[in-house]
């Protein structure tokens, strides 16, 4: 697809590069973001660009790619023996067993400070550039997935509520999924009340997306999904909380409502969001089996 082209082009053209007599520093930079992954995110982002001015795409690349680079920072990070201890990710060793935690630690905090790095050299105006930088901390920092992943490692081996349960998922997950859209929207200029119905619509759309995630872990093999599977036993994931037959129900539930609210979006909006959403609304169904 011309989109995800694009964005994989730019990106490998703008890994982070740094001269240093460190062995290995800009290897392991770049190391899980040559891994591959979805690039859900950033086409979300550049999604709404296309519909709405095709010709800021350039400069939007940077934008997506911050997003992107902010993400890898939470994967890597989330995947430490301290977190969730992970080995496989992106179809590659995670980067603590490849290097060792103390790397991954800092490319971690390295690609965070790299994200906003590619905002504020973007070429955009700066009053977007500010409130792009102000979106991303927004979501992904203290009131975003920084909050989620805290809520998440607190409470393993303790059973929340549902509605907690919904509330983690929203921070560490959904916040960055509904703040890519928004992002895209900003870039564009879309008036605030459409910035805010694309939010919204994201935030739904990220809890299905961890919803489906959590159905992932339980029965796809690494293999499979390219990353350690079975992982969740001690967390509030859906199918703890609501048995596999039920959190498949809630994800088509979603999907469904999903699907019609894309249709109620202004033309251009809502054939981008079903050209890039059609392999997404029902990703789980291609990992239960039977
Ligand atoms: C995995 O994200 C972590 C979650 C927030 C569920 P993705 O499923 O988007 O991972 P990549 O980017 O494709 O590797
Ligand atoms: C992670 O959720 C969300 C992040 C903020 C990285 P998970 O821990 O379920 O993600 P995976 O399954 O390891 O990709
Ligand atoms: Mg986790
Ligand atoms: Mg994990
Ligand atoms: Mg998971």
């Amino acid at each position: 697809m011309q989109l995800l082209q694009l964005f994989e082009d730019h990106l490998q053209k703008n890994l982070p590069h740094v001269q240093s007599f460190h062995p290995f520093y800009t290897d392991a930079l770049g190391y899980m973001l040559q891994a591959g992954g979805k690039r859900f995110r950033p086409l979300l982002l550049l999604s709404i660009v296309q519909a709405k001015n095709p010709l800021l795409i350039p400069s939007a690349l940077d934008v997506a790619m911050a997003i992107e680079i902010f993400h890898t920072y939470s994967l890597i990070h989330d995947d430490l023996p301290v977190m969730d201890d992970a080995d496989l990710r992106r179809g590659k060793e995670t980067l603590h067993k490849k290097y060792d935690e103390l790397t991954a630690v800092l490319v971690g905090d390295a690609l965070n400070t790299y994200a906003f790095y590619c905002i504020a050299k973007s070429a955009l105006s700066s009053d977007t550039r500010a409130k792009l930088t102000e979106i991303l901390a927004q979501n992904g920092g203290i009131e975003g997935m920084v909050h989620g992943q805290i809520l998440d490692c607190y409470f393993e081996n303790q059973k929340l509520s549902l509605e907690q349960l919904q509330q983690l998922h929203i921070n560490k997950t959904a916040k960055l999924i509904a703040a890519s859209l928004q992002m895209g929207a900003v870039i564009v200029d879309l008036p605030f009340i459409e910035q805010n119905r694309l939010y919204n619509f994201g935030i739904d759309l990220g809890l299905l997306f961890q919803i489906q995630d959590d159905i992932i872990d339980k029965v796809a093999t690494s293999e499979e999904a390219g990353k350690t599977t079975q992982n969740d036993e001690d967390k509030n994931s859906f199918v703890n909380l609501l048995g596999l037959k039920k959190a498949n129900e809630e994800a088509d539930q979603l999907a469904k409502r999903l699907h019609d609210e894309i249709e109620q979006f202004d033309q251009d909006i809502s054939q981008t969001l079903q050209s890039i959403l059609g392999t997404y609304l029902f990703r789980h169904k291609n990992f239960n089996k039977g």
